[in-house]
């Protein structure tokens, strides 16, 4: 089955609600602006890929209306590709072609850092993943999962962190490696180094969600444990994003805005608390990992090996 989290129809967007899974396949219709914002941040669309694809999306529904592009804004801070994706559609002359273009391209783009990034990949490797980056995070076939799907002749397995507190391993990472015949082994995030100590990993791939100009990555809360893990075990710690999701403008991840979410995701889930009334919470819904503890970024123009920021900034400037 092929996973299509976004779909424009001239006159909406339906939207797969990835609250709803892996229990059930439902969409979700949004005709204006505001209500592609109310869904991006209420977790029906997430991933920093098909954040910006459906916020393009958004704003030709807004009619390129300013209150769309501002409403738009304000759902989700700390993905990149939301304003990206905003800048470019204030540029463009046809706004609904420009919204396809960011799908395609995006989706063209997941499709070179798969084939890239299987290169890197050993035979029968033991994958560890975080969060979820496969389809449901872009626009198809996903950048760090994808870059496992592209390997998959190569006899992979993933290692499915299940990622607290929003769960997006367990639901949606597992349940697109069922989906797509990905052998795959759930476990708890706080096994992972008992699973590296053990030599039962043989390498991680994470996404991102921003990359700053020095090569410091922000990706979901957890990410930066796993990088120092990684390190300490000498296994290659590769983060595979496209250039969407890289932030010239901003030095190094102290810069990068961190989202709080609510604390009813951390005193329960779905409807049931288990913490008691009256605890202070804090939410951080992503951490930034340094340069230095990643191996390779992985973007569709090119593996930089020990990214820093001369080595960014010539991707960029030349895309090698
Ligand atoms: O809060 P989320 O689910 O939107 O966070 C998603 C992540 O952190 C992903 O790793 C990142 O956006 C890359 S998705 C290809």
């Amino acid at each position: 089955m092929t996973v299509e989290p976004i779909r424009w129809k001239g006159d909406a967007l339906e939207l797969l609600d990835q609250r709803e899974l892996p229990e059930r396949t439902v969409y979700l219709s949004c005709r204006t602006a505001q209500e592609v914002a109310d869904a991006i941040r209420s977790m029906v669309v997430r991933g920093a890929p098909a954040i910006g694809c459906a916020a393009a999306f958004g704003v030709v529904l807004g009619k390129g209306s300013r209150e769309s592009y501002d409403v738009l804004a304000r759902s989700r801070p700390t993905a990149i590709n939301l304003f990206w994706a905003l800048e470019r559609m204030k540029k463009a002359a046809n706004l609904e072609a420009e919204a396809k273009a960011i799908f395609e391209e995006d989706l063209a783009a997941n499709r070179a850092i798969g084939r890239l990034g299987a290169e890197l990949i050993p035979q029968g490797a033991r994958i560890l993943t975080y969060c979820n980056t496969g389809a449901l995070a872009t626009a198809g076939h996903g950048t760090a999962l994808g870059v496992v799907r592209s390997a998959k002749a190569k006899n992979v397995s993933v290692i499915a962190c299940e990622t607290r507190p929003y769960l997006q391993g367990a639901r949606l990472t597992a349940w697109e490696c069922v989906q797509e015949g990905i052998p795959c082994t759930l476990v708890t995030d706080n096994m992972a180094g008992y699973l590296m100590s053990r030599g039962e990993a043989d390498l991680v791939i994470v996404g991102a969600d921003r990359i700053a100009a020095n090569g410091d990555v922000a990706n979901k809360i957890g990410t930066y444990p796993l990088a120092v893990l990684a390190r300490r075990h000498a296994l290659p710690f590769y983060v595979a994003a496209p250039l969407s999701t890289f932030d010239a403008k901003i030095a190094d991840g102290s810069k990068i805005p961190i989202e709080e979410r609510p604390p009813e995701e951390v005193t329960g889930y779905r409807g049931t608390r288990w913490a008691p009334q009256g605890i202070s919470v804090r939410n951080p819904a992503f951490d930034v990992t340094p340069a230095e503890l990643v191996t390779a970024i992985i973007c569709e123009k090119a593996v930089v090996r020990d990214p820093d920021r001369a080595r960014l900034q010539a991707l960029m400037s030349t895309g090698v």
